[in-house]
């Protein structure tokens, strides 16, 4: 049995084959339609989420499987007082894979430990997303066609960014990759993945503050909201959370074929007016996350 904790879990190779299996989809979905028949997820959600749980239990319904589950907290018996590690013994009585998201850094590492069913980490804490990784990767495949010789600036909240964190952990392993990150000295990559991660690699890498500098620079300019449920007190928030506004005169800088991604939720980090230029790709993004989330159902389930 797998499960799907961090982006690395996955060989290159691996990824290929998902990807691979998630373009068959796209192009030939009715041939899928029935893959999950009698199949059951449980999405199981300790924080809000709109795009990652909804988008696995599209995924799942896509493929004729059926899903349950809860959307908070508070609607569970965690509520109660329930630990993950019951919860997810229980999760294994009911369905065939789970979705798991959690505030605690770790957490779907502990259902994994404890349950007889895979389990995907749908987000845990300011750790890892790597879900949205895939997604993420998807999308660069298919509108790029290439991970290799590309310089990616990843803008905005770094330190409690999860899908930086995982974006990162994934493309270090391809060649020429060359990454920019931009934000205020508070929320910088943190130094785990700075000293472990790139420096131990030998993975090249700038930080700098102003985006304007390098927009000339970059293949890929990846944007992030501040993540207001990670401060430690709304004053920093509000100081920090305009610091980056994505707009068109900073658009105007950047090459012809520069791609702008975002995981979403968007606050106010990218203008609306730049959602109308082609090289906008955040929604498309979106379409995409349901494609590769169904080939991993598929590839987890082993029903491939
Ligand atoms: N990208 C992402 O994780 O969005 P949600 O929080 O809406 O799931």
């Amino acid at each position: 049995m797998r499960h799907l904790m961090n982006p690395l879990d996955f060989s290159t190779e691996e990824l290929d084959d998902l990807f691979r299996l998630a373009d068959d989809i796209l192009l030939h979905e009715e041939r899928y339609a029935h893959r999950c028949d009698g199949k059951i997820l449980a999405t199981c959600f300790y924080e809000p989420s709109t795009r990652t749980r909804l988008s696995f239990e599209s995924a799942m319904l896509k493929l004729g499987g059926q899903v349950l589950g809860f959307a908070s907290a508070d609607s569970s018996s965690a509520a109660k007082g329930e630990s993950v590690s019951d919860t997810i013994r229980i999760i294994s009585c009911y369905a065939d894979i789970c979705a798991i998201r959690h505030p605690k850094e770790g957490a779907a590492l502990v259902a994994a430990q404890k349950s007889r069913i895979p389990v995907i980490n749908a987000g845990d804490g300011g750790h890892q997303h790597p879900t949205q990784t895939l997604t993420d990767l998807m999308t660069i495949h298919a509108l790029k066609g290439q991970f290799s010789d590309m310089t990616i600036g990843l803008c905005g909240d770094l330190k409690f960014g999860r899908t930086v964190h995982s974006l990162i952990e994934a493309l270090k392993r391809y060649a020429n990759v060359h990454f920019i990150f931009i934000s205020p000295e508070e929320l910088r990559i943190p130094g785990y993945i700075r000293e472990d991660v790139l420096e131990r690699g030998h993975i090249p890498f700038e930080e700098v503050r102003r985006l304007e500098d390098v927009m000339p620079k970059l293949d890929i300019l990846y944007m992030t909201r501040v993540q207001r449920e990670r401060f430690f007190n709304e004053e920093d928030y509000v100081r920090l959370k305009d610091y980056y506004i994505l707009n068109r005169e900073k658009m105007a800088l950047a090459k012809q074929d520069m791609m702008v991604l975002h995981p979403l939720p968007r606050v106010n980090e990218i203008s609306v007016e730049v959602d109308t230029d082609p090289r906008a790709k955040y929604f498309e993004q979106v379409q995409y996350g349901v494609y590769v989330r169904m080939a991993l159902i598929l590839t987890l389930l082993e029903l491939i």
